[in-house]
């Protein structure tokens, strides 16, 4: 049958075959996502930049784990993902605590099998300098950002540490590396949070996992937008060499990166993502 279809369409039949069949494999290449069959778990998913991620890991083929403190947000965020056509849950956790965190990560694992991917994106704030920020606000700047990274991956490791494979990815922030006003626990939490991620890629690297972390700049998520009047907003604009304040896609979009094989051998590091911001020392010209 293939010899008589030989004779029949000849060489140029052959080619124009073969063509074809590459650009059906092109073609299906280009609708793969990034990180098509992987499971992710994103913690303050509800709102911000967790949430756009929670919808950029799901475009990429992910199925999230959508979870927060706050029932109602995480309920809604999976909503949105499933009505693209994604698969996620939501999952109702207050990061602070450990037996919160082990049952939404029982509960992830046995919805979807497995996690790959981790993004500790949970995070809130408080202001105030060593000596005017009250004790609990204090306590809570830490609890949220540091023990909530910790108790995240604490939960998760043993499920990677089996599996031989595993991406985390935390949330760490400018602040963390530098001193902003009057922010005395977050500028600790977040610097704390970016060598706990160094720490976790030395001790977890040689078991196949990585761990690395983001330091936004100013990004404008609806929390962050409801507290900027218009003279603050532009003022940070002009201090950020872009010219503008970030998105939470563009946060996003690293975090995807990071969950993906295209950061394989990105662990340990803590990626500066602020319009330039650090770039500059603050000395006016
Ligand atoms: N927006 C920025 O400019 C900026 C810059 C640098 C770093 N960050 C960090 O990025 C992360 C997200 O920021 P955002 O602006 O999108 O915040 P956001 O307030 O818009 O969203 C944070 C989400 O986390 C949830 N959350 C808060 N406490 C929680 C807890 N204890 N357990 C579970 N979920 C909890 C909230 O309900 C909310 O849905 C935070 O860690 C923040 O510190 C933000």
């Amino acid at each position: 049958m293939l010899r008589r279809r030989w004779e029949r369409e000849g060489i140029s039949g052959a080619l124009r075959r073969a063509s074809n069949l590459v650009a059906s494999i092109n073609q299906r290449i280009a609708l793969m996502g990034k990180l098509d069959g992987k499971v992710a778990l994103i913690t303050g998913a509800g709102a911000g930049i967790g949430r756009d991620s929670a919808l950029a890991f799901a475009r990429e083929g992910a199925a999230v784990a959508v979870v927060d403190v706050r029932e109602v947000r995480a309920e809604q965020t999976a909503e949105r993902v499933r009505a693209e056509g994604g698969n996620a849950r939501a999952f109702t956790c207050d990061v602070r605590f450990l037996e919160q965190v082990e049952r939404a990560v029982t509960g992830a694992l046995s919805e979807f099998g497995r996690i790959d991917a981790v993004f500790n994106d949970a995070g809130t704030t408080r202001q105030g300098s060593v000596v005017s920020i009250s004790l609990e606000d204090w306590d809570m700047v830490l609890d949220v950002n540091l023990r909530g990274t910790f108790n995240v991956s604490r939960a998760v490791l043993p499920h990677m540490i089996e599996r031989g494979s595993g991406a985390i990815i935390n949330m760490g922030s400018v602040d963390g590396l530098t001193g902003d006003p009057n922010m005395a626990a977050y500028n600790a939490a977040k610097a704390a949070i970016v060598n706990l991620s160094r720490s976790m890629a030395v001790d977890f690297g040689p078991r196949g996992i990585r761990t690395n972390c983001i330091c936004p700049g100013v990004i404008g998520s609806p929390a962050i937008l409801r507290m900027f009047t218009d003279e603050r907003r532009a003022a940070m604009e002009a201090a950020t060499p872009l010219r503008r304040i970030g998105r939470p896609s563009d946060i996003a979009s690293i975090a995807v990166f990071l969950a993906s094989e295209d950061s394989a051998y990105i662990n340990g590091a803590a990626i500066v993502a602020d319009g330039g911001l650090m770039a500059h020392t603050g000395i006016p010209a």
